[in-house]
């Protein structure tokens, strides 16, 4: 699932920790080696993203590669806010200019159509871009200080767990990196909502802390339809970590699992609310796969749609077929 070792990649040729402190002198420099068509680590409230020119096809293309992503799912720009947004898209309807608002800065991705201007490289030469300003402020301060758009997939290899906090990008994706920005952990901690507006009624092609509700509080016809076609990069098998993962009722007393109640020995007790379990999730999932288990249980979380968005990550991370 997770590539092997490679040799060093062009960002990080001496080894070491790139982690670096998100200080205004830090941001700079940054800014500069995305200018010189480098990937840097960056922060936002969802996960970490790899962050890389929006406008450089060969930068897109050291982000596909070193996350050993296929060619045909695409990435999102992030940007600073509608008015970047809309000069990247070609049309801005009020669909988009309504949500924008209501969630701008924020976890939510529209996918509009869009302009030339963006490569074909970034959207895996869909005629759609998907758009996100978000909320953390070193994400917000990066695309100000580079003044342009980012592509930021999140910064785990292919399929694996997105990380929630620095220290938990893979060492492999870290290789190929410039510097990572120390954000602090992700307030959010699971990926954005996705929201296609590019054709038909506004359908949520990605679960994310933004529900469905909220969204058709806006757009009351906004459907939640994954057809194939529609919704490339959506595998069964995503967000997963390297120890097969089992939904249970209840954990086995014995096995490393993420329960509801009292925790056993090497079992991590989540919270019962949603949101912090969302943003616990993914930090305790990595915990328990560096324990090396044939197994890592996780128990089924309450059946109200409040649980949507992390019972679809629990669904993907515990699916064995890709
Ligand atoms: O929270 C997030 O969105 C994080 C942070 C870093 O911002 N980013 C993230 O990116 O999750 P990534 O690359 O892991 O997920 C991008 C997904 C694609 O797999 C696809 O499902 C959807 O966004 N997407 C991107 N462009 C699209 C398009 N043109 N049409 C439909 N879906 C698209
Ligand atoms: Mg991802």
């Amino acid at each position: 699932m997770v590539a092997g070792p490679r040799g060093p990649a062009p960002g990080n040729v001496g080894g070491g920790s790139l982690i670096r402190e998100a200080t205004a002198e830090a941001i700079a420099e940054a800014a500069s080696a995305l200018r010189a068509g480098k990937l840097v680590g960056m922060p936002t409230e969802t996960v970490y993203g790899i962050a890389a020119d929006a406008l450089s096809p060969s930068a897109i293309v050291a982000t596909y590669e070193l996350k050993r992503r296929p060619a045909d799912n695409p990435l999102i720009v992030h940007v600073s806010g509608p008015e970047m947004a809309s000069e990247l898209a070609s049309v801005w309807p009020k669909e988009a200019r309504v949500l924008a608002e209501s969630f701008w800065p924020g976890p939510l991705t529209l996918v509009l159509p869009k302009r030339d201007l963006i490569p074909s490289e970034a959207t895996a030469g869909l005629p759609s871009v998907a758009l996100r300003a978000p909320a953390h402020l070193v994400a917000a301060r990066l695309i100000g200080a580079f003044g342009g758009p980012l592509t930021a997939p999140s910064a785990n290899p292919f399929m694996g767990l997105s990380p929630t906090q620095a220290t938990d990008i893979d060492p492999f994706i870290e290789r190929g990196l410039a510097m990572i920005l120390d954000g602090g952990p992700c307030e959010v901690g699971i990926e954005s909502t996705v929201v296609d507006l590019s054709s038909g009624p506004p359908n949520v092609l990605r679960l994310g802390t933004i529900s469905l509700a909220q969204i058709r509080e806006i757009l009351p016809d906004a459907v939640h339809e994954l057809a194939e076609r529609k919704a490339p990069g959506m595998y069964p098998r995503h967000y997963a970590p390297q120890t097969p993962l089992r939904i249970a009722t209840k954990a086995p007393a014995d096995a490393p699992a993420l329960v509801f109640g009292e925790p056993g020995f090497g079992q991590i007790r989540m919270p019962s609310d949603p949101a912090a379990y969302a943003r616990r999730l993914y930090a305790a999932l990595a915990e328990l796969d560096r324990h090396g288990a044939d197994t890592i249980y996780a128990e089924a979380p309450p059946t109200g749609p409040e649980w949507d968005a992390v019972r679809d990550r629990l669904r993907k991370a515990s699916t064995a077929d890709r």
